[in-house]
């Protein structure tokens, strides 16, 4: 009976949520999280994808294709959190080099060839996918809103990991063209990457190819040449589109992908790829990954598609030249079951919107912010000990249900997002031995904060390139 009061308290948080007057929420223990099985998505099929009206609609799946033997639930999370504090830092260090492009034009227009382009990606970070077309064959992608490139892994390969979808090549495709060492697209990509390493040169009186190395900060990296070819959204077709033709791929992070796609904001992503199209505009509405469900990336501002319970609120993105593929906002305030936090750290502002960091990280004078009033507001639970990243954790043995506080996020103009409650609390174990906040600690206040993805399911986020400005609201998360 007490399960069944607990379900009911459920689904009217359920209604409560799609009504949009969502006030935190309960959670269930115990047969709550032994539900959460582990359903492999290994994404055989396609996902799908379509255009309707003035938008281009992609199914978007949780990305948990593995080869390795089954882990406990600890194994897991431990593996996903530590991966995703390297995505951190390998995101800190890149924000940096942007920074510092600025002052180092000069170096960066002298590199010539090969390019390398640092990224912090890594699959189990990386973790929704999407299936595009491109030079006439299908790839499925992991969607990654802080890369530029777009990349997948081309025929011949000197080293390619295992994917779904045939292999690219470049021969069977006759629309294919690489892009020549002199274009302004390397020139783009050279100034995306920061430009660091040997330079070498472009090759004599032959236009070379451009050649690119992305590295991952865990070893792996796809390397490769700049080409063209025609790129195919739900039909909508992108001629001439660039992209990274990968013949040395390593590491098991894109395992069963076939590369990337870059949704960053600068250059030569998609974005501004498909300007014309779709007029610099695309949203996602990323699934649980308990569920066996999928979301929705849709490329296009025509946004009688969502399927958003609240009124869409627009926060302006912070503008500077030195952004790279980044997505600025202004974060003023945090607010926890309706407290307001407290917090000079505010007055620095810029936060990154990123679809492939997991837990959001904040700054610390923040984050200690946030950890007390949420120590304050659950001081019933015993606390539990710290788990990776996670250090505010309970033990919540015995308690039958939890209510979770609500959490906003308030951004300058007073623009407040409500986080789902399945944002709210990471569950470590499958007893609920140890529940904790989902959000961590940066290193120091000089690095700049990261909303994760953890913090974004079941809300439509829309990225507007042109009016500079990122969109929130409330959906339970569909292809649509
Ligand atoms: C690139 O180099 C080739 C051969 O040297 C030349 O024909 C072409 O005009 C150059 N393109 C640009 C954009 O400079
Ligand atoms: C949680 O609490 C239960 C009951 O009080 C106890 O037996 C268990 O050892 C605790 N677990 C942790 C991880 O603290
Ligand atoms: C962020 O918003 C605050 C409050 O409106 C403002 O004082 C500050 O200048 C903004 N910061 C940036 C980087 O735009």
């Amino acid at each position: 009976m007490a399960w069944g009061a607990c379900i009911a308290a459920l689904l009217l948080l359920l209604l409560a949520a799609t009504g949009g007057n969502g006030n935190g929420g309960v959670h269930c223990l115990e047969e709550g999280s032994r539900s959460r099985s582990r359903r492999a998505l290994q994404g055989r099929h396609h996902l799908r994808s379509r255009a309707v009206g003035g938008a281009t609609v992609l199914e978007l799946r949780h990305h948990s294709f593995s080869s390795a033997p089954s882990k406990s639930r600890e194994e897991e999370a431990d593996a996903l959190l530590s991966s995703d504090a390297a995505r951190v830092a390998s995101l800190q260090r890149r924000i940096e080099s942007y920074r510092l492009i600025g002052n180092d034009a000069a170096a960066v227009a002298a590199s010539k060839a090969q390019v390398p382009v640092t990224s912090g990606a890594k699959l189990r970070t990386l973790n929704y996918v999407a299936t595009v077309g491109l030079g006439g064959g299908e790839a499925t992608v992991i969607v990654d809103t802080a890369s530029e490139l777009t990349w997948v892994q081309c025929a011949p390969c000197e080293s390619c990991h295992d994917q779904q979808d045939p292999l690219f090549d470049p021969t069977s495709s006759p629309s294919y063209a690489a892009v020549p060492c002199n274009s302004s697209s390397c020139d783009a990509l050279r100034v995306a990457a920061g430009m660091s390493g040997p330079a070498a040169a472009c090759g004599g009186d032959q236009p070379a190819a451009c050649g690119y190395t992305l590295s991952y900060r865990d070893g792996s990296y796809s390397r490769g040449v700049l080409a063209r070819d025609e790129l195919s959204l739900a039909g909508e077709a992108i001629d001439g589109f660039v992209f990274g033709c990968g013949t040395s791929n390593q590491g098991a992070p894109f395992g069963g992908t076939s590369g990337l796609m870059g949704l960053g904001r600068s250059q030569l992503s998609l974005v501004s790829q498909t300007m014309d199209q779709f007029g610099g505009v695309f949203s996602y509405c990323l699934p649980l990954k308990e569920s066996d469900s999928s979301g929705s990336l849709v490329l296009g501002d025509d946004s009688s598609v969502y399927r958003n319970s609240t009124p869409i609120v627009y926060a302006s993105m912070v503008s500077d030249p030195l952004q790279g593929p980044f997505y600025f906002l202004n974060l003023t305030g945090i607010t926890v079951g309706g407290q307001e936090v407290e917090s000079s750290g505010f007055s620095a502002g810029k936060v990154i919107v990123d679809s492939g960091t997991v837990i959001t990280s904040l700054v610390p004078s923040i984050y200690n912010a946030v950890k007390a009033e949420f120590l304050s507001q659950f001081a019933e639970y015993p606390q539990a000990p710290a788990f990776s990243i996670l250090d505010t954790c309970f033990n919540m043995t015995g308690f039958r249900e939890v209510q979770v506080p609500s959490l906003k996020l308030v951004f300058d103009g007073g623009v407040e997002v409500e986080v789902d409650s399945s944002g709210v609390l990471y569950f470590v174990s499958s007893d609920s031995s140890q529940v904790c906040l989902a959000m961590a600690a940066l290193g120091s206040e000089y690095e700049t904060s990261i909303i994760g993805n953890y913090q974004q399911k079941n809300l439509r986020v829309i990225f507007d390139t042109s009016a500079s400005q990122v969109g929130f609201a409330q959906e339970a998360c569909g292809y649509i």
